[in-house]
């Protein structure tokens, strides 16, 4: 299940625009890593490239390697399809899909992939709803439309469609940032319980949320606006902050930033 990301020199491009410069990580298996850094610095960008969702947009390309457990997702033969089914990726907006009922958005991921026997389909329906905490609430209306759930029963929703197929990674960008106090502290548990299984990698705005559930902490900055982003220091959440290796870090977490 759980894999280890590791990233060496990645610049991220946008045709001509050189978006994200020359970042090398690690994400460790069965942990939570917070992207934080302020708006247009690239986190989401970044985020894209370790699903290979970057390149969905027209002229986005990479440079460098992200590894996978030592294999090279952007490696000749590689599928992209297959690579977004291993890391999976919950918006900041969620997303389910509108027309179909809250069973059929789990397993839709699974149906696209050819599942068909229903038991299958019903076993992972309840598996991936349990996973995502949310089947007590929904049990009794599988067949009511994804839609007619609130806010945060959508995006825990959208975490059960994820990981329904089974990933190894999730990817989440500001999956908090459309909900409220309560539905955010319902997924921040559900991300320390997910994490026993899976790598997880989430942005955010809110360093509070990074502090609560991050184990490692990324930073990112740009020098001004239409400059690259970087990645200023990454380090344990509790070091960064409390005692981060760089100046940058430390005037931003503090709010001495900008
Ligand atoms: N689809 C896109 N096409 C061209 N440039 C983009 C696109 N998305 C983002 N950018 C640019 O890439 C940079 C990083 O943006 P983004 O990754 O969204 O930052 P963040 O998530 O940290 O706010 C910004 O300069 C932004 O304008
Ligand atoms: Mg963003």
């Amino acid at each position: 299940m759980s894999k280890r990301i590791d990233v060496h020199n990645l610049n991220v491009y946008y045709g001509d625009f050189l978006a994200v410069n020359d970042v090398s990580m690690t994400v460790e298996p069965r942990s939570i890593t917070a992207f934080i850094g302020p708006s247009g610095c690239g986190k989401s960008t970044f985020l894209r490239t370790l699903n290979r969702m970057h390149e969905v947009i027209p002229g986005g390309r990479v440079e460098g390697q992200v590894l996978l457990d030592d294999e090279d997702l952007y490696a000749p033969g590689v599928d992209p399809v297959a690579v977004r089914r291993t890391v999976g990726m919950v918006f900041q907006r969620p997303n389910p899909f509108p027309t179909m009922s809250i069973g059929d958005n789990v397993v839709a991921g699974l149906r696209l992939n050819g599942v068909k026997d229903k038991k299958v389909l019903a076993e992972k329906t309840e598996q991936s709803l349990r996973g995502a905490n949310l089947w007590n609430e929904v049990k009794d209306r599988l067949d009511k439309p994804g839609a007619g759930l609130s806010g945060g029963q959508q995006q825990r929703l959208c975490i059960a469609r994820a990981i329904a197929v089974s990933p190894d990674v999730l990817l989440m960008d500001e999956p908090c940032s459309a909900l409220d106090p309560i539905s955010t502290l319902a997924i921040e548990d559900l991300m320390l319980e997910l994490k026993k299984d899976y790598t997880i990698v989430i942005v955010t705005h809110n360093m509070q949320q990074a502090a609560r559930v991050a184990d490692r902490t990324a930073f990112f900055n740009l020098e001004a606006t239409g400059k690259p982003g970087m990645l200023v220091e990454m380090n344990d959440t509790q070091k960064m902050f409390s005692n981060p290796d760089q100046r940058a870090t430390e005037d931003y977490i503090s709010g001495r930033f900008g």
